[in-house]
This record gives C-alpha cells, sequence and structure tokens, in this order.
C-alpha cells in the first residue's frame, strides 16, 4: 500500500470517494452525516491540495492499477471548540498533528484500509516530532469511533456546533492518542 501527499491528479477521485460517502449515507442512515453538494466538496479537495494537506491510500493490488481507497487532510490546525477539551496535556500546534475529513470509498471498507490510513498518519506524526493525534467525528458515527478506540484513542468530550459552516448543527466527540516515545 502506497500513503502519499495527494496531487491535482487525484482531486476527482478524492471527490468521488467523498460523495460516495455521502450517497451511501443518504441510502443507509446517518454516519458521518457529509452532505453532497454542501461538505466536502470540491473545493475542499482543492484547498487542501494547494495547501498540500491533503493524503491519500492507494492499493496496487485493489483492481485497477493503484487504486485510491482512501483519502484525508492532515494538518496542525485544531478547530476552534478544541480549546473547550481538557487534552491530556498543553501541547504546541506544531507537536499536534490532527485528521480532518478522512473516508475510505464505502466499496472498499471493512478491508483494513480505514486501519491502515490511520497507521500512516501515526507514523507521519513520529516522523515528524508530534507528540499527540487530535480529531473529531459525529457522536452518531460508530464506525470511526469503534476504529479510532480500537486503535488507542481516547474519548474527551463533546460539543454541539457547525464547524465547517454549512448551515446545520451536529454533535462531535473529539479524541487523542498520545503517542509514547519510540
Ligand atoms: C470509519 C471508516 C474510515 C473505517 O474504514 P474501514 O476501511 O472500513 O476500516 P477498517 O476495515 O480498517 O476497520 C477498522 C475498524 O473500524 C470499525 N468498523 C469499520 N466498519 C465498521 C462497521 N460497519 N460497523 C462497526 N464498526 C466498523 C471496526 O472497529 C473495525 O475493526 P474490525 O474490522 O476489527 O471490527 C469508514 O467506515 C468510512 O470511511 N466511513 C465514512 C467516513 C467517516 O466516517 N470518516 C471518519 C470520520 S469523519
Amino acid at each position: 500500500m502506497i500513503f502519499r501527499k495527494a496531487t491535482e491528479s487525484d482531486a476527482k477521485r478524492c471527490l468521488e470517494i467523498y460523495d460516495a460517502i455521502s450517497d451511501w449515507e443518504a441510502a443507509n442512515g446517518k454516519q458521518c452525516c457529509w452532505e453532497k453538494g454542501f461538505y466536502p466538496t470540491m473545493e475542499t479537495v482543492e484547498a487542501a491540495l494547494s495547501l498540500g494537506e491533503l493524503y491519500v491510500l492507494e492499493d496496487e493490488k485493489a483492481g485497477k492499477t493503484g487504486q485510491i481507497a482512501a483519502c484525508g487532510i492532515i494538518n496542525h490546525s485544531q478547530p476552534e471548540f478544541y480549546k473547550l477539551f481538557d487534552w491530556a496535556f498543553e501541547a504546541a500546534l506544531s507537536e499536534v498533528l490532527v485528521l480532518h475529513t478522512f473516508g475510505v470509498d464505502p466499496a472498499m471498507q471493512k478491508k483494513g484500509y480505514g486501519s491502515a490510513f490511520m497507521s500512516f498518519y501515526e507514523k507521519m506524526a513520529y516522523d515528524t516530532g508530534c507528540k499527540t493525534l487530535r480529531l473529531d467525528t459525529v457522536t452518531s458515527n460508530q464506525k470511526s469511533q469503534a476504529m479510532y478506540k480500537k486503535l488507542g484513542f481516547k474519548t474527551l468530550g463533546q460539543w454541539e456546533g457547525d464547524p465547517n459552516e454549512v448551515g446545520w448543527s451536529l454533535t462531535f466527540v473529539a479524541l487523542e492518542k498520545v503517542l509514547l516515545p519510540k
């Protein structure tokens, strides 16, 4: 499997993954609560690309050569509401690696791609001297919370709001994984 920074030519595939997740949820019930055309959109993809913060996981054995299974945005930007939580320790911004807008193509879920992406994200944090991973998800998102807990994340608390300014409020849960020195 290859984990790499996305390029302009991956933009279409990343939006395809995000839209497929929104479509899956429209048909099967809300989990992460994304809405096609509202969030995430091509603007979300392009903004992350332009900052060099969009990452993809490719599986060369997944059928088509180099099929992208998952994508997500990784940076040091903590949403404003993270200030409300009692994190394990007070870290400098550069010591915290944050994962946003992460998803696996619904047709490729439950095959270990989500966990693989998370382990590359964790390695990236170690390799760049970060001390902790922080992220959030919607409280209704049982799949992602099960995965994060299995991977050693601890739940901090909840917050209700509209961080992506899409026009509706959701309840978010914040999670963290403090990295042990190697
Ligand atoms: C959450 C998500 C990233 C998991 O990706 P994945 O490739 O299916 O994950 P994995 O195959 O590595 O599974 C890891 C763990 O996730 C949990 N999980 C995954 N799918 C699940 C499901 N349908 N029901 C319950 N738990 C599930 C399980 O704990 C699983 O471990 P297990 O296989 O030992 O039971 C994927 O479901 C997804 O993209 N969901 C939509 C977008 C999203 O919720 N993004 C996350 C935050 S916004």
